[in-house]
Formats: structure tokens, sequence, C-alpha cells
């Protein structure tokens, strides 16, 4: 018969790995947002025509502010709450304090992000296409990299 104490545990861990879920399920809507508005700045940064242009800005705010920003933020307070879970043994693993480290790096992404966006918008744009394709590659290592490190817990 289960006691108390060992009811309590299984029923935390199961509450934990919902959120593990939530978080998982977030960070896959970030990395769709963060994939594909390079590509929108690409085939932006490639246009001619005004309407064109325009109807690339809507696009492009669109899914910064209604996809990409929320799953960044969802993907942080579900992530931290995991982390709260054990945050002793979090504190002294190598991959977690990596892995964060790499997650400060993909907030500065996300921040150029807006930075390009906005300089679109105000059509101030100077870089060309092959600027942003180049752009659009960096993110893709930093999934790679994290996804390995939570999974495989190298060191
Ligand atoms: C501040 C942001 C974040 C925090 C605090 C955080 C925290 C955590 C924690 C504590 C776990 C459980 C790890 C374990 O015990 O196995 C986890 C799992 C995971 N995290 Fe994050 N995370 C963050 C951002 C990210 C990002 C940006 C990604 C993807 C690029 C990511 C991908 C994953 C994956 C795939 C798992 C599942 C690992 C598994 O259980 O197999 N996390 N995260």
């Amino acid at each position: 018969m289960l006691s108390f104490a060992s009811l309590f545990e299984t029923t935390a861990v199961s509450i934990m790995l919902w959120f593990k879920a939530f978080h998982v399920i977030s960070v896959i809507c970030w990395f769709a947002a963060i994939f594909y508005l390079p590509r929108l700045f690409v085939y932006h940064a490639m246009s001619e025509d005004t309407a064109t242009r325009e109807r690339f800005k809507i696009m492009e705010r669109k899914l910064y502010r209604g996809i990409m920003t929320p799953s960044a933020v969802l993907t942080i307070i579900f992530g931290a709450i995991v982390y709260s879970y054990n945050p002793q043994y979090y504190m002294a693993s190598a991959w977690m304090n990596v892995k964060l480290f790499c997650v400060a790096l993909l907030l500065v992404y996300h921040f150029l992000c807006w930075q390009h966006l906005k300089l679109f918008r105000d059509d101030l744009n100077v870089r060309s296409h092959t600027y942003f394709r180049i752009f659009n590659e960096i993110p893709v290592f930093l999934l790679i990299f994290i996804v390995i490190l939570v999974v495989v817990k190298p060191f």
C-alpha cells in the first residue's frame, strides 16, 4: 500500500511532467517562429513593390507579437517551474548551466529579430537577403546544442 508521502511524491512528479510537456510544446512554438521570421526577412529584403512589402510587415509583426514572444515567455515560465522542482541538482549540473547560457544567446537573437523587424517596418533595412539567409542559420545550431545538452546530459 502507498504511504501518504510516496503518494504525494508520485503526484508531484506527474504534475512536473505536465509542466515539462508544456515546456517542450512552448519550445516547439518558439522555434517555429524563430525559423520562420528571418525567412520572411529574406523575402522581404528581395521584394520590390510597396504592396508586397506592406504585406510582409503585417506578417512579421503578427508572427513576432502573436507567436514568437508569447512562446518565449511560456518556455521560460514552464522551464523555471520544472527547474524549481529540484534547484540544487540543476544548479550543480554543468549541462544545465551551459543550456541556460545558450538560452541567453537565444534571447539575444530574439531581440535582434525585433531590431530587424523595426528597421523593415520603417523601411530602413539595408541588409541583403544573403545576410538574412545566414542569420537564419544561427538558431539551428543553438537548437541542436540545447537539445543534446538536456537529453544526453554529456557533462
Ligand atoms: C530559461 C529557459 C529554460 C529553463 C529554465 C529550462 C529548464 C528546463 C528544465 C529544468 C528541464 C528538465 C531537465 C531534466 O531534468 O531532464 C528542461 C527540459 C527540457 N528543455 Fe528546457 N529550459 C529552458 C529553455 C529551453 C529551451 C530554449 C529549449 C530548446 C531550445 C529547451 C529544451 C528543453 C527540452 C527538449 C527538454 C526536455 C528534456 C527531456 O526531459 O528529455 N529548454 N528545461
